[in-house]
């Protein structure tokens, strides 16, 4: 297949993180968004894209770019495209859709034109058509439009990366695989120094941190992906990819991992979780109050995701939980960096320490900040002595 424009999406916040990732990888960055951030390559990389991105959500491969200013304009489009050469006619079809364009007034209609007109257009070339609906764990198209311009794309991850495969024990206010890879990128940790996660909940960022640090590609959980069903995916290579992926993961960790949790049911999840993610062995699951979490010499980073709480009843315990994680790091923590993930600004307050740097991220559309703190080692002798 031709090379092309290739669109990486990400929840708002991510963007600069993907964009790092992405130049790691080697591929360029033609342009960045609130909410994705823009490549280009051959189908194939799509492939190596799945396979190692942490942060982006979905790799869209643009087939075509048009303007549209009425819906029987974007079926005539889309019927041009060959898409018998892509779709098979004996498989499965969903079409997702993101339109908000003067001339098609409604978005579910554009998606099921856009449907009508692939299956139309295989049916034309090949005698058949393929079967469709909403399921996204086959072949899937996404139409974009916006101001009269349009973007199919072939949706080559079909469910969202963020969907790893490991957790299989999610408890309440989970925080998404791709959210807490981002988390754990801001921290800079790469496995040298300790981590810390007092507060871990279903262990997603101690999960995370433990992938990042081997440098474990998040794809080799996965055995579904949308470019598995697309005409002509390369099998081989895909094969050729995944083990040289796992040529590349480290075996150990020099730093070490640590998540508690005064839930112990919470804590039983996080365990049964990393196993699935084949982590287990590196990180040090407790049950107890954050303040009691080990701190191992040697310093890294101490990472809280605390409750944000929506009751005002809540929020009244909360502030007192807020103004312990305050004086846990100024009394224990001296050495590491700290960061509280929350999404609740007046509670953030209560930490009552002056944060170095916030990051501005989105979970599942709530406006978070992940707040750095700087903890010097003075207070810890203060405290020592
Ligand atoms: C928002 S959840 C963390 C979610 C986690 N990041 C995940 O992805 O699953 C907050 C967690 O803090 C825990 N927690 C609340 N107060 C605590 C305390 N005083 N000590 C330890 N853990 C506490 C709760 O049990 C809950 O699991």
């Amino acid at each position: 297949m031709h090379k092309s424009k290739i669109l990486i999406t990400c929840p708002k916040g991510i963007a600069p993180f993907l964009k790092q990732e992405l130049l790691a990888l080697g591929f360029p960055v033609l342009s960045e968004s609130v909410a994705g951030v823009e490549t280009e390559g051959a189908f194939e990389d799509t492939l190596s894209l799945n396979l190692h991105v942490r942060t982006g959500h979905r790799v869209l491969f643009q087939l075509k770019e048009f303007s549209a200013n009425s819906v029987d304009e974007l079926y005539r489009e889309l019927y041009a495209l060959a898409w018998e050469e892509y779709v098979p006619e004996d498989g499965y079809l969903c079409v997702t859709s993101s339109v908000d364009t003067p001339g098609i007034k409604d978005p579910r209609f554009a998606s099921l034109r856009c449907k009508d007109a692939i299956v139309d257009r295989i049916r034309e070339q090949r005698g058949r058509r393929p079967d469709s609906g909403p399921a996204r764990d086959r072949s899937v198209v996404h139409l974009y439009g916006k101001e009269g311009l349009c973007k199919v794309y072939l949706d080559t991850s079909g469910e969202p990366l963020s969907r790893r495969g490991y957790r299989k024990m999610p408890l309440t206010a989970p925080m998404q695989e791709t959210l807490a890879a981002a988390v754990v990128l801001a921290t800079n940790w790469n496995g040298s120094g300790n981590f810390l996660n007092p507060m871990c909940g279903g262990g997603t960022l101690a999960i995370e941190a433990a992938l990042i640090g081997l440098n474990r590609a998040p794809g080799l959980f996965r055995s579904n992906f949308g470019f598995m069903h697309i005409k002509g995916f390369n099998e081989l290579l895909w094969q050729e990819l995944r083990e040289k992926a796992k040529k590349e993961a480290k075996k150990s960790l020099s730093g070490r991992i640590i998540a508690t949790d005064n839930n112990p049911a919470a804590v039983e999840a996080a365990q049964k979780n990393a196993t699935t993610a084949g982590v287990e062995h590196l990180i040090e699951f407790s049950v107890c109050d954050f303040s009691d979490s080990p701190l191992p010499d040697g310093g890294g980073v101490v990472v809280l995701n605390p409750p944000y709480g929506e009751r005002m009843g809540e929020i009244q315990q909360l502030e007192a939980t807020y103004k312990g994680i305050g004086d846990y790091f100024k009394q224990k923590c001296g050495g590491y960096t700290g960061y509280v993930f929350t999404g609740n600004p007046s509670l953030a307050k209560k930490v009552s320490l002056k944060p170095k740097q916030s990051f501005p991220l989105f979970n599942s559309g709530i406006e978070c900040r992940l707040l750095e703190y700087e903890l010097y080692e003075g207070s810890k002798k203060i405290k020592k002595t």
